[in-house]
């Protein structure tokens, strides 16, 4: 099931506040999901998941096919009881994941073929394998098989930007998976929600015609794919103003994979209600923190033997420790940049720990603050000031 209410609209931008209920819990919109790729958010337990206050997280039907595999899935009736998870989850169907493979795939109308990059079996993936794989996952949110129309063709150097022609043939065929995707839901009778997802490559009039098809085929919820697939930030920032705000109104909309901060901002501020990216965990991994005034570099030697926390505004674990309280507002259990750096060149897991629970905590707490000045008529305000605060470094 799937229940979408529309709280608050903001009269000066496309942005909106609303209200997602889905099987196992409901969410409060605009919203970033971290991502959970192996039915883990890397280095995060799923109780510091909870206390940062995520309410709906990713996982990966391609992945998890490979491993653990349906049967194990299956025995644990799904993915919430396995990862001990009990809130929301969306999955990919797989579609972005085939594509990543490369030259190791072979797409057809009936779906795609490729070797598993785990044991070179010869496996096939399909809108109806996809569809069936995600049942079994029991995700609340199922998203169709699509093909993501790349920006470039071919191997990086050799290749070609992708043509009109090339980005229709690509949007047609996900518009007829679609299609096959929601015909199958329905005959396993899946209790969760299907989303559509809208391609076109970097097309404006062939985005509208997939939009318009899928609206047709009437999804609970849409999302918008093929973005940040290595085009220029210009033509990724134009997708955003022309795609989201000619979905229906009444229903969530998804702007997969991206982004920067800023980017998310940028995408409320078009309509977009839900994002995910693997931005906030990977980046934390190479020690790329982001803050209220801009992104740090924990490796830079500049931070060896600073007191400070990674944000003096930030309230998470690594920033304010047990206590809860930022630096700005008197507490001083954080652990310091020092610290952080320290770890980070003994190699040590707490260092990624931490700058993975920080990083998470700065986008959630971000989306937060994005909600209660939509609730308040501030949004214009804090965008302003976002930016502004922003660009002022660390
Ligand atoms: N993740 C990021 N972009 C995409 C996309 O276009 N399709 C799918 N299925 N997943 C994505
Ligand atoms: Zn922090």
């Amino acid at each position: 099931m799937l229940k979408f209410d529309l709280l608050h609209t903001d009269p000066d931008s496309h942005a909106r506040r609303g209200q997602l209920t889905l099987n196992h819990g409901v969410v409060q919109t605009p919203i970033f999901m971290p991502v959970g790729t192996y039915g883990t958010v890397k280095g995060v337990m799923p109780k510091s998941l909870h206390d940062m206050g995520a309410q709906i997280i990713l996982g990966n039907t391609f992945h998890l096919w490979m491993r653990p595999g349906l049967d194990i899935m299956q025995s644990f009736g799904g993915l919430h009881k396995f990862e001990q998870w009990d809130k929301p989850i969306l999955t990919d169907s797989g579609g972005f994941q085939v594509w990543s493979l490369g030259a190791m795939r072979k797409i057809s109308e009936e779906g795609v073929k490729f070797a598993s990059p785990v044991n070179g079996d010869k496996l096939f993936m399909s809108p109806e394998v996809s569809m069936q794989i995600q049942t079994i996952l029991n995700s609340d949110i199922v998203m169709q098989l699509d093909e993501c129309t790349p920006y470039w063709q071919g191997e990086k150097g050799s290749g070609h930007i992708t043509t009109e022609a090339e980005a229709r043939v690509s949007m047609e065929l996900s518009r007829r998976w679609a299609l096959r995707s929601k015909n199958e839901f329905e005959r396993l009778g899946n209790p969760n929600a299907l989303f559509g997802i809208v391609q076109g490559g970097m097309f404006e009039h062939l985005r509208q015609e997939s939009l318009e098809a899928l609206v047709e085929m009437d999804f609970p919820g849409y999302a918008v794919g093929g973005v940040s697939v290595g085009e220029p930030k210009e033509l990724m920032l134009q997708i955003m103003a022309h795609t989201p705000h000619r979905l229906p109104a009444h229903k969530p909309r998804y702007l997969m994979g991206v982004g920067t901060p800023e980017d998310l901002v940028e995408g409320v501020a078009q309509g977009v209600d839900m994002f995910d990216c693997v931005m906030p965990t990977r980046n934390a991994r190479n020690g790329t923190i982001f803050t209220r005034y801009g992104d740090l570099k924990i490796r830079n030697a500049r931070h060896k033997a600073d007191p400070q926390p990674l944000d003096s505004s930030c309230t998470c674990y690594a920033c304010a420790g047990s206590s809860g309280v930022s630096w700005d507002d008197g507490g001083r259990e954080g652990f310091s940049r020092a610290y952080l750096h320290h770890l980070d060149r003994c190699g040590e897991m707490l260092g990624p720990m931490l700058t993975t629970v920080h990083n998470l905590h700065y986008y959630l707490n971000l989306m937060r603050e994005v909600r209660e000045s939509l609730e308040a008529g501030q949004f214009s305000a804090l965008r302003a000031r976002f930016k502004s605060e922003r660009a002022r470094g660390v």
